[in-house]
């Protein structure tokens, strides 16, 4: 096993007593980036970008030589399964992500296999273990999945959705075609994260970036059910690797999700952290929860901001420091810094 030269993240996900608040940011690899709009253009499209494993190393590292950050994420996209599986991915540019095919019937289910992480997505595994060597031991490395639910969206829909028409319709009306479904998802996300962490990846996390648009039920039925097998099915074969579950809008479910077996939680910013606290009972770390338009502020108020959320947080070790969701496109790499040195400043006090 390597020694890492920061171990925080890792130690702080142990739930150890720690100096000081770990601090990484969701997309932190991107077009915030000057640096990042250049290899990109080298590299043609953003899935140009992903497979190609030495210039998707170059990304992952591009945000830690600026910054001092506690972790690196894997650059790739939660929707490389869903491609994997033969639905054609493509970016339209500034629309976000399309699928050529999408999934509709019984028959397009049938049609779905698990795809074989070494086959299919050698590329995602390549990048893995590039970025691990690149790293040299300088901060963990997290791997990621999309949640079966998030990634049923982009399958049913074929691109993102206002009111998911289609995906709804399938789980009201045909309750197991939808669990036919997620189950082959499932299936294929958790071999997918055990070949990351067997590429290297010393966390993994899941974006449930859509979970927030069920009812509460349905929720636990139709997202958190499968979040929860994947995290046991990895707890079983790769038990040392913390699981980070984030779910986009999912306020007071936090108490539900906290059993899910993760062990650590993504907290929006419409969440208070004193709430989440509270309903998770300190049996999990929690992760956020700046929100992302704050850094559109002046450094000194985005300095306040951050206080504001470690002050919210309170005293205690089991918090990642983190935005609530995306850091945007259009923000500037100067008021990233002054995030990141706030955190550095003002948390240590929090952990006497
Ligand atoms: O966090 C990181 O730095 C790692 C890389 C990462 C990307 N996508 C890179 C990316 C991660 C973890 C993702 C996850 C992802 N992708 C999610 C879940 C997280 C979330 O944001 O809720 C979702 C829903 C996707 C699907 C997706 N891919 C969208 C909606 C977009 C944006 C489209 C656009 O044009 O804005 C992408 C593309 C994408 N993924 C980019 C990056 C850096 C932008 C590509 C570019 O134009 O260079």
């Amino acid at each position: 096993m390597t020694t890492l030269k920061n171990d925080l993240m890792l130690r702080t996900l142990r739930g150890e007593k720690t100096e000081r608040t770990p601090v990484w940011m969701m997309r932190q690899a991107g077009r915030y980036l000057p640096e990042y709009r250049a290899t990109r253009a080298q590299a043609g499209s953003f899935l140009d970008l992903c497979k190609n494993a030495e210039l998707a190393c170059e990304v992952t590292l591009q945000p830690l030589e600026r910054y001092p950050m506690d972790a690196a994420i894997l650059f790739s996209d939660i929707l490389t399964i869903p491609d994997a599986m033969g639905l054609g991915l493509y970016f339209e540019e500034g629309e976000g992500p399309r699928f050529e095919r999408t999934v509709q019937t019984a028959a397009d289910i049938d049609k779905l296999f698990v795809p074989d992480p070494n086959q299919e997505l050698q590329y995602v595994m390549n990048a893995v273990s590039t970025i691990k060597k690149g790293l040299n031991g300088a901060v963990p490395l997290i791997g990621f999945s999309g949640s079966p639910w998030t990634l049923a969206c982009y399958m049913v829909e074929g691109s993102g959705s206002k009111n998911f028409a289609k995906i709804k319709r399938m789980m009201y009306d045909t309750p197991e075609l939808m669990h036919r479904l997620l189950d082959i998802v499932s299936q294929s996300v958790i071999s997918y994260l055990q070949a990351q962490i067997e590429a290297g990846a010393q966390i993994v996390m899941v974006f449930d970036t859509w979970g927030g648009n069920l009812s509460t039920k349905d929720y636990e039925t139709f997202s958190l059910a499968y979040s929860r097998k994947i995290s046991h099915a990895l707890q079983a074969t790769n038990p040392g690797v913390p699981r980070l579950l984030f779910t986009k809008g999912a306020g007071v479910w936090l108490e539900t999700m906290a059993d899910a077996g993760y062990n650590g939680l993504g907290v929006d910013w419409t969440t208070d952290l004193k709430l989440a606290r509270e309903l998770t009972k300190d049996s999990v770390v929690l992760q956020g929860n700046l929100d992302p338009t704050s850094l559109y502020a002046s450094p000194e108020k985005i300095r306040q901001k951050v206080r504001d959320v470690l002050a919210d947080y309170g005293h205690g070790h089991k918090h990642i420091f983190n935005l609530g969701h995306g850091i945007l496109p259009d923000i500037n790499p100067e008021h990233v810094k002054a995030m990141i040195d706030e955190v550095h400043q003002s948390s240590p006090a929090y952990h006497q």
